[in-house]
């Protein structure tokens, strides 16, 4: 694939052979398929929306101040030390903006068209700046790249953001927003969260402490952990294999499952979706990470598939 292909097409394949495939569409860089063996590892909703303005529902979002995401009550429990400036820095026209951030509803560019590495393994690299679009929701000038590699079992996602201001400081929020396709989420298990506190977004945002060495998935689900471990094993993914998800500069964790009720008010969600699809997110999200002038933050992601049936 040359990048003037690309240019004229919203998506870019990166092919490692044997069925193993990785699929990105350049609207929001939303991973929309990962293929492992001819094995579909990611849900996206059969209702998803691919206009290029609504985000697409499923796969991997990219998201970026995702600022709404906390009402001031939730937020301000969810703080050990309280700042007023810098909840207060999230609001102005931003209140306005979508919820998600403007990264997934955005087209980004392919900086490096899918490339094959010495070891086999395919290598793309995306990137979006400020544009007015950006400017009109969020006044800052940034960098964002993203390198994705794709190995044999393997999908690895790499993040910089940059501030190139001289006197400006910037504050975001960022979350990789992994659908995980599963054959029944109730049967998912999801490790690395005991003892972690979470904000239970279903229940007004009380903080809770998790008690269990698993996590399962039972009833309406939407929770941010924080200062989650680096890695957590799913459980019960697709034919019945682990996923294991590797984290590097991503304090927390979001677990979610819309279940009955929320999925129907979904308009690009079908009503019987649920049991099929498990989100397990990496992000910052309970506290914003603040990019003075000239400064870079970086952060990536693994997540491998285990090859041994359980
Ligand atoms: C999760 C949030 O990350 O995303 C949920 O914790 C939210 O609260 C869900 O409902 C889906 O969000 P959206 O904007 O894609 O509908």
């Amino acid at each position: 694939t040359t990048a003037a292909a690309v240019a004229a097409t919203s998506v870019v394949v990166l092919d490692r052979g044997n069925n193993t495939t990785c699929t990105i569409n350049l609207h929001g860089a939303t991973v929309v398929s990962w293929r492992v063996n001819n094995q579909e590892q990611l849900f996206v909703s059969k209702l998803a929306s691919f206009d290029g303005k609504k985000a697409i529902r499923g796969g991997i979002p990219f998201v970026f101040r995702k600022f709404l995401l906390l009402p001031f009550h939730m937020w301000m429990r969810s703080q050990t030390v309280f700042h007023l400036p810098s909840y207060l820095a999230q609001f102005g026209p931003w209140t306005f903006g979508p919820q998600h951030g403007f990264a997934r509803i955005t087209r980004w560019h392919l900086d490096r068209a899918p490339e094959r590495l010495h070891n086999g393994d395919v290598e793309a690299i995306f990137s979006l700046m400020d544009n007015d679009f950006t400017r009109s929701i969020w006044n800052y000038q940034f960098r964002i790249t993203y390198r994705l590699i794709l190995r044999e079992k393997e999908l690895h996602f790499h993040i910089g953001v940059y501030n190139p201001s001289k006197d400006l400081s910037f504050s975001f929020n960022m979350l990789l927003h992994t659908y995980l396709k599963v054959p029944d989420v109730r049967r998912c298990q999801i490790t690395g969260l005991q003892g972690c506190h979470f904000i239970d977004k279903t229940r007004e945002g009380a903080i809770y402490q998790e008690g269990r060495e698993v996590v399962t998935v039972n009833e309406w689900t939407d929770r941010i952990y924080q200062h989650t471990p680096q890695e957590h094993v799913i459980t019960n993914v697709v034919s019945g294999r682990k996923m294991r998800l590797h984290k590097y500069n991503f304090p927390d964790t979001v677990i979610w499952n819309p279940w009955i009720d929320r999925s129907r008010e979904m308009s690009d969600f079908g009503d019987d979706e649920f049991p099929n699809m498990l989100c397990v997110e990496a992000g910052n999200v309970s506290a914003p990470v603040i990019l003075l002038p000239g400064t870079a933050f970086e952060a990536s992601q693994i997540l491998q598939v285990f090859m041994h049936i359980i």
